[in-house]
């Protein structure tokens, strides 16, 4: 019986998360499941953003589903040294997995247009793989320092760790369009162009069938919104793919509506990309669909059962263009959208 680890974490994490594991329930009734704490919750709790009973919890975890983390701007926890705040938790998480390749899709399903504040012509049929390197960067290099009036991070990357996460790009690439665009500022920076010489090299020693572009980060800031339709598969940097991905939200519609996986070297992490919503947290109306797809990627790339994770993204469709959230304008609430969810799998309404 394969194992998921749930850590609902802060703000509407335990909302959407509930949501997740009701539909995953569903569908994978053999799964079990064992719940513990991360982020502020947990270093309430234990004084730790990554408890140790949470460490241990993972060793036999066949995946794991992540809810959010984090408090509002004037939370306690954000005066907390910098190792013991809620996000130092997911990222320590996150190693701990090795969880180096983040897959963040992007996609428009067919009625959907709607959703969109782009026009319909320009948001119809987007389906794009953002995959984001998720070990490396400013995010964890050790040369980082803030005292008196200077600090400073550092962005580094190896060789490997670009071939490592490009490797997943074009992997990917393969079983769709077979394009992949590199972000990067090679431009200005000597990181990006080790990046761009090293995802160019992989992609002519290795994946000749694949066509590989090379475009600057600002320039994509602008054109994923404006001709969404050009992109296939985006690979770029931690910090990068972290802003890109939310401007991407954009085009389904709401940041609600996107899911994610974690992959690498051991159990993968599946989270929605929001984060912990404190403007709407315990009100019920959060929107739980990218948890919930971020349950399908657990099912598709966790577990390997393909045909549930498409039946929960069917399903979540559906959902979607009978009970849209607030978010999304409409005015369904987290438990409303959650049973349109479960009725559309074909199963009696629960909860
Ligand atoms: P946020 O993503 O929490 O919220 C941004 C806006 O989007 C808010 O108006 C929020 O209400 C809305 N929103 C987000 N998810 C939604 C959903 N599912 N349904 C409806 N509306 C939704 O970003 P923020 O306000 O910048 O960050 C809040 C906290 O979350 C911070 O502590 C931050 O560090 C943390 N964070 C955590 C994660 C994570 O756990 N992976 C990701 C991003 C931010
Ligand atoms: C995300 C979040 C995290 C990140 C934070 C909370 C550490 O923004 O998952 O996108 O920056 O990776
Ligand atoms: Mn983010």
């Amino acid at each position: 019986m394969p194992k998921i680890v749930i850590l609902p974490g802060d703000g509407i994490g335990p909302e959407v998360t509930a949501a997740a594991v009701e539909v995953l329930r569903e569908v994978a009734p053999d799964v079990t499941f064992e719940e513990h704490a991360i982020g502020g919750g947990a270093y309430d709790q234990y004084g730790d953003p990554l408890p140790p009973i949470t460490r241990d919890a993972l060793a036999d975890a066949d995946a794991v589903l992540l809810g959010t983390v984090g408090g509002a701007h004037n939370s306690p926890w954000n005066l907390l040294p910098r190792p013991l705040r809620p996000e130092s938790g997911l990222l320590a998480l996150r190693k701990l997995l090795g969880c180096y390749a983040n897959l963040r899709p992007v996609r428009v399903q067919p009625g959907l247009e709607h959703l969109s504040p782009l026009k319909p012509e320009l948001a119809r049929g987007v389906d794009i793989l953002i995959v984001r390197e998720l070990l490396g960067g400013v995010y964890f290099d050790q040369d980082r320092k803030i005292e008196g009036d200077t600090a400073y991070n550092t962005m580094r990357y190896t060789t490997a760790e670009v071939e490592r996460v490009a490797k997943v790009a074009f992997w990917a690439a393969e079983q769709r369009r077979g394009r992949v665009t590199s972000v990067d500022k090679a431009n200005v920076l000597e990181v990006s162009e080790l990046w761009r010489r090293d995802v160019t090299a992989l992609r002519d020693r290795d994946y000749r069938n694949i066509h590989l572009n090379h475009e600057y980060v600002d320039s994509v800031a602008m054109l994923i919104v404006s001709d969404p339709s050009r992109y296939d598969v985006i690979v770029t940097e931690n910090l990068f793919g972290d802003i890109l991905s939310d401007l991407a939200a954009v085009i389904p519609g709401s940041l609600g509506l996107m899911p994610s996986a974690s992959l690498g070297d051991g159990a993968g992490l599946f989270e929605p990309i929001h984060g912990s919503a404190p403007d709407i947290a315990g009100k019920g109306i959060a929107n739980p669909a990218a948890a919930i797809m971020s349950a399908g990627m657990l099912l598709r790339h966790g577990l390997k059962r393909s045909d549930a994770a498409n039946q929960i993204d069917r399903a979540v469709a559906l959902a979607l263009r009978e009970h849209p959230t607030p978010d999304l304008g409409g005015k369904a609430d987290t438990k409303t959208f959650t049973r349109a969810v479960l009725n559309a799998m074909g199963s009696p309404s629960v909860g």
